[in-house]
Protein backbone atom coordinates (compact mmCIF):
# COMPACT_ATOMS: atom_id res chain seq x y z
CA UNK A 1 0.00 0.00 0.00
CA UNK A 2 2.82 2.57 0.90
CA UNK A 3 4.88 1.93 -2.09
CA UNK A 4 1.78 2.55 -4.36
CA UNK A 5 1.15 5.32 -2.63
CA UNK A 6 4.84 6.13 -3.06
CA UNK A 7 4.62 5.47 -6.91
CA UNK A 8 1.49 7.41 -7.55
CA UNK A 9 3.16 10.34 -5.97
CA UNK A 10 6.29 10.02 -8.40
CA UNK A 11 4.13 9.34 -11.64
CA UNK A 12 2.40 12.74 -10.33
CA UNK A 13 5.60 14.23 -10.60
CA UNK A 14 6.47 13.17 -13.53
CA UNK A 15 3.47 14.04 -15.37
CA UNK A 16 2.54 17.22 -13.19
CA UNK A 17 5.48 19.36 -12.70
CA UNK A 18 8.62 19.62 -14.95
CA UNK A 19 11.90 19.67 -13.03
CA UNK A 20 13.38 23.01 -12.44
CA UNK A 21 17.12 21.25 -13.06
CA UNK A 22 18.20 18.99 -16.28
CA UNK A 23 17.66 15.51 -15.20
CA UNK A 24 20.82 13.08 -15.99
CA UNK A 25 20.29 10.49 -18.30
CA UNK A 26 20.31 7.42 -15.95
CA UNK A 27 17.68 8.93 -13.54
CA UNK A 28 15.55 10.10 -16.36
CA UNK A 29 15.80 6.18 -17.75
CA UNK A 30 14.97 5.21 -14.61
CA UNK A 31 12.37 7.50 -14.15
CA UNK A 32 10.39 6.57 -17.65
CA UNK A 33 10.90 2.68 -17.01
CA UNK A 34 9.13 3.62 -13.38
CA UNK A 35 6.47 5.64 -15.45
CA UNK A 36 5.92 3.07 -18.20
CA UNK A 37 5.29 0.51 -16.02
CA UNK A 38 2.84 2.44 -13.82
CA UNK A 39 0.55 4.33 -16.66
CA UNK A 40 -1.82 1.94 -17.24
CA UNK A 41 -2.25 1.04 -13.49
CA UNK A 42 -2.37 5.26 -12.78
CA UNK A 43 -4.24 5.87 -15.70
CA UNK A 44 -7.50 6.19 -13.98
CA UNK A 45 -6.49 7.91 -11.45
CA UNK A 46 -4.79 10.66 -12.59
CA UNK A 47 -7.59 12.55 -13.78
CA UNK A 48 -8.80 12.22 -10.44
CA UNK A 49 -5.39 14.02 -9.04
CA UNK A 50 -5.44 16.80 -11.59
CA UNK A 51 -8.68 17.39 -10.51
CA UNK A 52 -7.89 18.61 -6.85
CA UNK A 53 -4.30 20.22 -7.59
CA UNK A 54 -3.59 22.74 -9.52
CA UNK A 55 -1.30 21.80 -12.10
CA UNK A 56 0.37 23.46 -15.31
CA UNK A 57 -1.99 21.77 -17.60
CA UNK A 58 -4.92 22.75 -20.08
CA UNK A 59 -6.98 21.88 -17.11
CA UNK A 60 -6.23 24.44 -15.29
CA UNK A 61 -5.21 26.68 -17.78
CA UNK A 62 -7.01 27.47 -20.73
CA UNK A 63 -8.10 30.93 -22.16
CA UNK A 64 -12.17 31.17 -22.42
CA UNK A 65 -12.90 33.96 -24.42
CA UNK A 66 -16.20 34.43 -24.12
CA UNK A 67 -15.89 34.48 -20.27
CA UNK A 68 -13.48 37.81 -20.46
CA UNK A 69 -15.94 39.39 -23.03
CA UNK A 70 -18.79 38.87 -20.69
CA UNK A 71 -16.89 39.90 -17.99
CA UNK A 72 -15.82 42.76 -19.56
CA UNK A 73 -19.22 43.59 -20.73
CA UNK A 74 -21.39 42.97 -17.32
CA UNK A 75 -18.61 43.80 -15.17
CA UNK A 76 -16.45 46.42 -15.82
CA UNK A 77 -17.90 49.84 -16.23
CA UNK A 78 -17.22 53.01 -18.08
CA UNK A 79 -14.03 51.28 -19.47
CA UNK A 80 -14.91 50.80 -23.45
CA UNK A 81 -11.09 51.43 -24.79
CA UNK A 82 -9.23 49.55 -22.28
CA UNK A 83 -12.01 46.92 -22.40
CA UNK A 84 -11.37 46.63 -26.34
CA UNK A 85 -7.87 46.78 -26.05
CA UNK A 86 -7.16 43.71 -23.58
CA UNK A 87 -9.90 41.46 -25.32
CA UNK A 88 -8.09 41.98 -28.81
CA UNK A 89 -4.81 41.57 -27.09
CA UNK A 90 -5.14 38.65 -24.84
CA UNK A 91 -7.41 36.94 -27.33
CA UNK A 92 -4.74 37.32 -30.09
CA UNK A 93 -1.77 36.06 -27.43
CA UNK A 94 -3.21 32.96 -26.19
CA UNK A 95 -4.76 31.57 -29.14
CA UNK A 96 -1.34 32.21 -30.95
CA UNK A 97 0.86 28.51 -30.42
CA UNK A 98 4.11 30.22 -30.94
CA UNK A 99 4.03 33.96 -29.58
CA UNK A 100 7.13 35.52 -30.50
CA UNK A 101 7.64 37.08 -27.06
CA UNK A 102 5.70 37.43 -23.63
CA UNK A 103 2.19 39.79 -23.80
CA UNK A 104 3.31 42.90 -21.95
CA UNK A 105 -0.06 45.16 -20.92
CA UNK A 106 0.63 48.52 -19.35
CA UNK A 107 -2.83 49.73 -17.38
CA UNK A 108 -2.72 53.54 -16.96
CA UNK A 109 -5.37 55.67 -15.38
CA UNK A 110 -6.62 57.71 -12.62
CA UNK A 111 -6.45 55.70 -9.24
CA UNK A 112 -10.12 53.21 -8.40
CA UNK A 113 -10.59 52.80 -12.25
CA UNK A 114 -10.34 49.54 -12.21
CA UNK A 115 -7.03 48.51 -13.37
CA UNK A 116 -6.19 45.89 -10.61
CA UNK A 117 -9.58 44.61 -10.72
CA UNK A 118 -9.33 44.05 -14.62
CA UNK A 119 -6.27 42.16 -14.19
CA UNK A 120 -8.08 39.76 -12.33
CA UNK A 121 -10.86 39.63 -14.70
CA UNK A 122 -7.61 38.53 -17.01
CA UNK A 123 -6.17 35.81 -14.64
CA UNK A 124 -10.23 34.86 -13.91
CA UNK A 125 -10.23 33.97 -18.08
CA UNK A 126 -6.89 32.46 -17.94
CA UNK A 127 -6.73 30.02 -14.69
CA UNK A 128 -9.11 27.97 -12.90
CA UNK A 129 -8.39 29.44 -10.13
CA UNK A 130 -7.99 32.90 -11.09
CA UNK A 131 -5.99 35.41 -8.83
CA UNK A 132 -5.55 32.34 -6.23
CA UNK A 133 -3.88 30.52 -8.78
CA UNK A 134 0.24 29.48 -8.04
CA UNK A 135 1.00 30.48 -11.40
CA UNK A 136 -0.10 33.94 -11.01
CA UNK A 137 2.36 36.27 -9.17
CA UNK A 138 1.67 40.04 -7.95
CA UNK A 139 4.66 42.33 -6.90
CA UNK A 140 4.05 45.60 -5.22
CA UNK A 141 6.54 47.85 -5.09
CA UNK A 142 6.59 49.40 -1.89
CA UNK A 143 5.45 46.16 -0.49
CA UNK A 144 8.60 43.66 -2.31
CA UNK A 145 11.03 46.00 -2.43
CA UNK A 146 10.84 48.78 0.02
CA UNK A 147 14.51 49.76 0.49
CA UNK A 148 16.25 51.09 -2.26
CA UNK A 149 19.82 50.37 -0.60
CA UNK A 150 18.75 46.74 -1.35
CA UNK A 151 18.34 47.39 -4.96
CA UNK A 152 21.02 44.52 -5.83
CA UNK A 153 19.52 41.89 -3.93
CA UNK A 154 15.79 42.56 -4.59
CA UNK A 155 17.26 42.56 -8.74
CA UNK A 156 18.69 38.90 -8.17
CA UNK A 157 16.10 37.72 -6.47
CA UNK A 158 13.47 39.30 -8.56
CA UNK A 159 14.87 37.40 -11.62
CA UNK A 160 15.56 33.66 -9.86
CA UNK A 161 11.98 34.58 -9.01
CA UNK A 162 10.78 34.90 -11.99
CA UNK A 163 13.06 32.41 -13.60
CA UNK A 164 11.92 29.69 -11.37
CA UNK A 165 8.23 30.13 -11.86
CA UNK A 166 8.28 30.22 -15.82
CA UNK A 167 10.25 26.99 -15.56
CA UNK A 168 7.71 25.73 -13.37
CA UNK A 169 5.17 26.88 -15.69
CA UNK A 170 5.45 28.55 -18.62
CA UNK A 171 1.80 29.78 -18.58
CA UNK A 172 2.65 32.54 -15.75
CA UNK A 173 1.52 35.60 -14.91
CA UNK A 174 3.58 38.53 -13.46
CA UNK A 175 1.20 41.77 -12.37
CA UNK A 176 3.82 44.50 -11.20
CA UNK A 177 1.66 46.77 -9.16
CA UNK A 178 2.62 50.37 -8.52
CA UNK A 179 5.15 49.96 -11.33
CA UNK A 180 5.69 54.15 -11.40
CA UNK A 181 7.24 53.41 -7.66
CA UNK A 182 9.53 50.94 -8.97
CA UNK A 183 13.24 51.60 -8.64
CA UNK A 184 14.94 51.74 -12.56
CA UNK A 185 17.01 49.65 -11.67
CA UNK A 186 14.87 46.88 -10.99
CA UNK A 187 12.76 46.94 -13.84
CA UNK A 188 16.02 46.72 -16.03
CA UNK A 189 16.57 43.91 -14.64
CA UNK A 190 13.22 41.81 -16.07
CA UNK A 191 13.64 43.57 -19.39
CA UNK A 192 15.36 40.20 -20.80
CA UNK A 193 12.50 38.23 -19.95
CA UNK A 194 10.22 40.54 -22.40
CA UNK A 195 11.83 40.72 -24.90
CA UNK A 196 11.99 38.40 -28.49
CA UNK A 197 14.77 35.81 -27.57
CA UNK A 198 13.90 32.27 -28.02
CA UNK A 199 15.47 31.04 -24.71
CA UNK A 200 17.75 32.47 -21.80
CA UNK A 201 19.71 30.03 -19.90
CA UNK A 202 17.29 27.12 -21.18
CA UNK A 203 13.81 29.24 -20.37
CA UNK A 204 11.53 30.04 -22.89
CA UNK A 205 9.48 33.09 -21.44
CA UNK A 206 7.26 33.48 -24.35
CA UNK A 207 4.18 32.35 -23.25
CA UNK A 208 4.20 34.34 -19.92
CA UNK A 209 2.23 37.46 -19.29
CA UNK A 210 3.24 40.55 -17.92
CA UNK A 211 0.88 43.32 -16.57
CA UNK A 212 1.83 46.38 -15.57
CA UNK A 213 0.01 48.79 -13.62
CA UNK A 214 0.61 52.98 -12.72
CA UNK A 215 -1.34 55.69 -12.48
CA UNK A 216 1.58 57.29 -15.05
CA UNK A 217 0.06 59.31 -17.57
CA UNK A 218 -3.41 59.80 -15.35
CA UNK A 219 -3.67 63.55 -15.97
CA UNK A 220 -3.03 63.41 -19.79
CA UNK A 221 -5.95 61.14 -20.30
CA UNK A 222 -7.79 62.82 -17.83
CA UNK A 223 -7.47 65.76 -19.83
CA UNK A 224 -8.86 64.36 -22.77
CA UNK A 225 -11.74 63.04 -21.52
CA UNK A 226 -12.37 66.37 -20.31
CA UNK A 227 -12.00 68.00 -23.61
CA UNK A 228 -14.34 65.25 -24.79
CA UNK A 229 -17.13 66.01 -22.18
CA UNK A 230 -16.37 70.01 -22.85
CA UNK A 231 -16.72 69.74 -26.67
CA UNK A 232 -20.13 67.88 -25.55
CA UNK A 233 -19.06 64.64 -27.39
CA UNK A 234 -19.76 61.71 -26.41
CA UNK A 235 -17.72 59.33 -24.15
CA UNK A 236 -17.98 56.61 -26.42
CA UNK A 237 -16.89 58.11 -29.18
CA UNK A 238 -13.24 58.03 -27.74
CA UNK A 239 -10.99 55.89 -29.34
CA UNK A 240 -7.25 54.89 -28.62
CA UNK A 241 -5.95 57.21 -30.82
CA UNK A 242 -7.45 59.95 -29.12
CA UNK A 243 -5.72 58.70 -26.17
CA UNK A 244 -2.14 57.62 -27.44
CA UNK A 245 -0.16 59.97 -27.97
CA UNK A 246 -0.73 62.46 -25.13
CA UNK A 247 -0.83 59.46 -22.86
CA UNK A 248 2.90 58.59 -24.27
CA UNK A 249 4.10 61.77 -24.32
CA UNK A 250 3.40 62.04 -20.74
CA UNK A 251 4.60 58.87 -19.97
CA UNK A 252 7.81 59.56 -21.38
CA UNK A 253 8.16 62.81 -20.19
CA UNK A 254 7.49 61.96 -16.65
CA UNK A 255 10.66 61.81 -14.66
CA UNK A 256 9.56 60.61 -11.61
CA UNK A 257 8.22 57.16 -12.84
CA UNK A 258 11.27 54.45 -12.92
CA UNK A 259 9.60 52.84 -15.74
CA UNK A 260 10.12 55.66 -18.45
CA UNK A 261 13.63 56.03 -16.99
CA UNK A 262 14.26 52.95 -18.82
CA UNK A 263 14.19 51.73 -22.59
CA UNK A 264 10.95 49.22 -21.99
CA UNK A 265 9.42 51.83 -24.58
CA UNK A 266 11.73 53.03 -27.09
CA UNK A 267 12.64 49.19 -27.34
CA UNK A 268 9.30 48.44 -27.63
CA UNK A 269 8.73 45.91 -24.84
CA UNK A 270 5.43 46.75 -24.22
CA UNK A 271 3.15 45.39 -26.47
CA UNK A 272 -0.48 47.84 -25.70
CA UNK A 273 -0.21 50.94 -23.44
CA UNK A 274 -4.17 50.14 -22.08
CA UNK A 275 -5.68 53.82 -20.71
CA UNK A 276 -8.15 53.88 -18.07
CA UNK A 277 -10.66 56.64 -18.29
CA UNK A 278 -11.66 58.61 -14.99
CA UNK A 279 -15.14 57.31 -13.78
CA UNK A 280 -18.27 59.84 -13.59
CA UNK A 281 -20.84 59.37 -11.49
CA UNK A 282 -23.15 57.08 -13.84
CA UNK A 283 -20.57 54.53 -13.58
CA UNK A 284 -20.30 54.97 -9.71
CA UNK A 285 -23.46 53.97 -9.70
CA UNK A 286 -23.28 50.61 -11.42
CA UNK A 287 -20.03 49.99 -9.40
CA UNK A 288 -22.37 50.42 -6.05
CA UNK A 289 -25.22 48.46 -7.71
CA UNK A 290 -22.64 45.37 -8.18
CA UNK A 291 -21.24 45.84 -4.78
CA UNK A 292 -24.85 45.37 -3.59
CA UNK A 293 -25.19 42.22 -5.82
CA UNK A 294 -21.67 40.95 -4.67
CA UNK A 295 -23.01 41.13 -1.60
CA UNK A 296 -26.50 38.93 -2.35
CA UNK A 297 -28.53 42.66 -1.23
CA UNK A 298 -31.75 43.70 -3.34
CA UNK A 299 -30.17 46.11 -6.23
CA UNK A 300 -31.14 49.63 -4.07
CA UNK A 301 -30.96 52.49 -6.59
CA UNK A 302 -31.63 54.92 -3.97
CA UNK A 303 -28.80 53.94 -1.99
CA UNK A 304 -26.74 53.68 -4.65
CA UNK A 305 -27.34 57.34 -5.79
CA UNK A 306 -27.05 58.22 -2.49
CA UNK A 307 -23.27 56.37 -2.40
CA UNK A 308 -22.32 58.04 -5.83
CA UNK A 309 -23.75 61.52 -4.73
CA UNK A 310 -21.76 62.01 -1.54
CA UNK A 311 -18.32 61.31 -3.34
CA UNK A 312 -15.98 64.13 -4.29
CA UNK A 313 -15.92 64.45 -8.05
CA UNK A 314 -13.47 67.27 -9.78
CA UNK A 315 -12.32 69.27 -11.46
CA UNK A 316 -13.90 71.61 -8.99
CA UNK A 317 -15.92 73.84 -11.39
CA UNK A 318 -17.51 70.57 -13.49
CA UNK A 319 -17.38 68.31 -11.02
CA UNK A 320 -17.32 65.16 -13.38
CA UNK A 321 -14.79 62.49 -12.64
CA UNK A 322 -15.00 60.61 -9.50
CA UNK A 323 -12.04 61.62 -7.25
CA UNK A 324 -11.61 58.23 -6.05
CA UNK A 325 -12.91 56.20 -9.03
CA UNK A 326 -15.23 53.59 -7.79
CA UNK A 327 -12.63 53.11 -4.77
CA UNK A 328 -14.06 52.48 -1.24
CA UNK A 329 -17.83 51.86 -2.89
CA UNK A 330 -17.75 48.35 -1.03
CA UNK A 331 -17.02 49.57 2.61
CA UNK A 332 -19.25 52.83 2.30
CA UNK A 333 -22.26 50.29 1.36
CA UNK A 334 -21.92 49.30 5.23
CA UNK A 335 -22.77 52.96 5.98
CA UNK A 336 -25.34 53.61 3.55
CA UNK A 337 -27.64 50.16 4.39
N1 LIG B 1 -14.27 50.49 -14.10
C1 LIG B 1 -14.71 49.74 -13.09
N2 LIG B 1 -15.76 48.91 -13.24
C2 LIG B 1 -16.21 48.17 -12.19
N3 LIG B 1 -15.70 48.21 -10.97
C3 LIG B 1 -14.66 49.03 -10.75
C4 LIG B 1 -14.12 49.82 -11.78
N4 LIG B 1 -13.10 50.53 -11.28
C5 LIG B 1 -12.98 50.18 -10.01
N5 LIG B 1 -13.92 49.28 -9.66
C6 LIG B 1 -14.15 48.71 -8.33
O1 LIG B 1 -13.34 49.43 -7.41
C7 LIG B 1 -12.37 48.58 -6.82
C8 LIG B 1 -11.02 49.27 -6.81
O2 LIG B 1 -10.53 49.38 -8.14
P1 LIG B 1 -9.05 48.97 -8.57
O3 LIG B 1 -8.33 48.45 -7.38
O4 LIG B 1 -9.12 48.11 -9.74
O5 LIG B 1 -8.48 50.39 -8.93
P2 LIG B 1 -7.06 50.77 -9.56
O6 LIG B 1 -7.31 51.31 -10.93
O7 LIG B 1 -6.14 49.63 -9.44
O8 LIG B 1 -6.64 51.98 -8.63
P3 LIG B 1 -5.18 52.43 -8.07
O9 LIG B 1 -4.52 53.19 -9.16
O10 LIG B 1 -5.49 53.30 -6.91
O11 LIG B 1 -4.45 51.19 -7.68
C9 LIG B 1 -12.38 47.32 -7.64
O12 LIG B 1 -12.13 46.19 -6.85
C10 LIG B 1 -13.76 47.27 -8.22
O13 LIG B 1 -14.63 46.66 -7.31
MG1 LIG C 1 -4.45 49.39 -8.18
Amino acid sequence: MKLRHYHHHLLLLLLCCSFTETIEPISTSIAVGVAAALTGFLARYQNIFHYFQECCRPEWISFNKTALQADLESKLFGQHVASRIILKAVNGFMTNDNPKKPLVLSLHGWTGTGKNFVSGLIADSVYKEGMDSRFVHVFTSELHFPHASQIDNYKSQLQQWIKGNVTNCERSMFIFDEMDKMHPGLIDSIKPYLDYYDKLDGVSYRKAIFIFLSNAGGDSIIQTALDFWKEGRNREEMELKDLETSLSLSVFNNKKSGLWHTSLIDKNLVDFFVPFLPLEYCHVVQCALSAMADRELEPDLKVADQVARDLVYFPKSERIFSVKGCKTIDSKLDYYT
